[in-house]
């Protein structure tokens, strides 16, 4: 979805939609994400759940790899929607570092309030693939 000129508040509302179609059967808890790429589009992604629990995907991590996956990988912003606000696991810190160390996140609630936290913030000290010696 190209959708240029995106706002924090939009970025929020597409991640909102996203978490609408979350596939959590077992901890009910629905997560959505909006990664916005530096090309103008729009990778949205839900959590989905498996029954073989240790198998389920985080929302952004599913933003990510499905925004690679379509030849994407400079990034403006995301923003990550729960019921509560709640913000980003280790994991999903560690692989949005990959990406984005300095790209602004939007930790939202169903209300649309948020904070902005850059990856950096959120996980400070990272290893960095420049930290792979060449
Ligand atoms: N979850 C995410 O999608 N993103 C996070 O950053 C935190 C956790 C999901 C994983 C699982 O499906 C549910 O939320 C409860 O942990």
């Amino acid at each position: 979805m190209k959708m240029p000129n995106m706002t924090p508040e939009d970025l929020v509302a597409v991640a909102a939609g996203a978490r609408e179609r979350a596939y959590a059967p077992y901890s009910r808890f629905a997560v959505g994400a909006a990664l916005l790429g530096s090309s103008g589009t729009v990778y949205a992604a839900c959590n989905v759940e498996n029954v073989s629990y240790g198998l389920s995907i985080c929302a952004e991590r599913a933003a990510i790899f499905k925004a690679v996956s379509e030849g994407e990988q400079q990034f403006e912003a995301i923003a990550v929607v729960t019921s509560n606000g709640g913000s980003p696991c280790g994991a999903c810190r560690q692989v949005l570092a990959e990406f984005g160390y300095l790209m602004p996140v939007y930790i939202a609630d169903t209300q649309g309030q948020f904070r902005i936290f850059t990856v950096q913030e959120l996980l400070p000290e990272a290893f960095l693939p420049e930290d792979l010696p060449s």
